[in-house]
């Protein structure tokens, strides 16, 4: 268990804050590196060729280590969009065929299939929610079952955005190998805070947004891409991906080959002086944390949290069917109107997805936060 982190974060004592799952703040270090990058880029002549790509290649270690990639698997991206937009672009879909995904799925990771479907004459296949409120008996058997020889991918989350629900990706990414479909993962809602394996889930692709458990600036986040899809086409042609990029003076020496492993689907400006040192700064300390204690410290909150709000007629999945960081809430009847906004004007802040209210924790929360968040709760419901 990880002692609380708070005075690493600029979150006053009265402020509640549960809401990592729509962005976590960035700790005071990472504040400092981006000040310090905004500074550099002031005095452009201290910016050298080599640093368009030292830090992002740091960058690219250390994502791989929080997935147990190697750096030549990740590329660098601004958005989870971006990531499923890649896939789509290179994963074979023949009429006819299928692509998984679950209800009230995230819609970056939603849209895209609907145009490729809409393109190739394919089918969404789309698994209902096991319950009318929100709230499942389980993902995992219903998505096995849904992936048959005739599915062309399976796009989906490590948990469901709304309410925590928790997939079973190494039992999913076995079935697909078994049918020859693609698995593309949005990991964004809990790399992190739960442990993710490439090693043993095998996905095509896996996207992360870093603003969230990632704890990094908005508009950066990495893609993995499993080896057998590295001489794909990238969505845009851009100069640093390309061979030789390093030396700027031979840049109209114009090449045809990329740089090595998944560089050549990083998005232009993939340097980004400002955001790479402060998302390299956040991964450094996420990893020094350890990704099991983070999820072991947020499980024992979520699971107090979920015990604290059962008498005021809250409910939340079975801890085994959730992600420990993340708990779901779920109401007798609909949810109250305005709660978000009645709970902020008390300090505490949450946010409702569906039928569900996100509780998502992260390590500057403390005992204080909580009894807030339970008074609160009681005061307005
Ligand atoms: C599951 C999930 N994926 C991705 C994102 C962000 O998507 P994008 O980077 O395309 O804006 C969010 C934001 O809430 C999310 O909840």
């Amino acid at each position: 268990m990880i002692p609380c982190q708070r005075h690493l974060f600029d979150i006053p004592d009265d402020i509640a804050y549960f809401n990592c799952a729509y962005m976590s703040p960035l700790m005071h270090k990472v504040v400092a590196a981006g000040r310090e990058a905004v500074a550099l880029k002031a005095q452009p002549w201290q910016i050298s060729p080599p640093d368009f790509f030292t830090t992002p290649e740091r960058a690219r270690t250390l994502f791989g280590q929080l997935i147990h990639a190697q750096a030549d698997d990740i590329a660098i991206i601004p958005s989870c969009s971006y990531g499923t937009a890649t896939a789509a672009q290179n994963i074979p879909v023949a009429k006819g065929q299928t692509m998984v995904v679950l209800q009230d799925q995230f819609p970056s990771n939603v849209y895209p299939w609907r145009e490729l479907a809409t393109d190739r004459g394919a089918e969404i296949v789309t698994i209902p929610r096991s319950m009318p409120r929100g709230g499942n008996d389980g993902w995992t058997p219903r998505i096995l079952n849904a992936i048959d020889q005739n599915t062309a991918l399976v796009a989906l989350p490590h948990c469901h955005w709304t309410d925590g629900g928790l997939i079973d990706l190494v039992a999913v990414g076995q079935r697909c190998r078994e049918n020859g479909a693609a698995l593309v993962l949005d990991i964004t809602q809990s790399i992190g805070a739960l442990p993710f394996d490439v090693e043993a889930i095998q996905p095509d692709f896996a996207i992360a947004a870093g603003y969230k458990w990632m704890m990094g600036p908005y508009t950066l986040g990495f893609l993995y891409v499993a080896p057998k899809y590295q001489n794909g086409r990238p969505l845009e042609h851009n100069w640093i991906a390309r061979k030789d990029s390093e030396n700027f003076a031979g840049l109209v020496d114009y090449k045809s080959e990329f740089q090595p492993g998944a560089r050549r689907f990083d998005m232009g400006e993939s340097a980004n002086f400002t955001a790479m040192p402060m998302a390299v700064t956040a991964l450094e300390q996420l990893l020094e944390w350890g990704v099991e204690n983070i999820q072991e410290t947020l499980a024992a909150m979520t699971a107090t949290i979920a015990e604290r709000a059962a008498p005021l007629g809250l409910w939340a999945s079975a801890p085994s069917l959730r992600a420990d960081h993340f708990l779901g809430l779920g109401f007798p009847g609909d949810v109250p109107d305005g709660l978000p906004e009645r709970l902020g004007a008390n300090n505490v802040y949450v946010s409702v997805r569906g039928q569900s209210m996100r509780v998502t924790p992260h390590l500057f929360n403390n005992e204080a936060d909580i009894d807030r968040l339970i008074n609160v709760l009681s005061d307005v419901l």
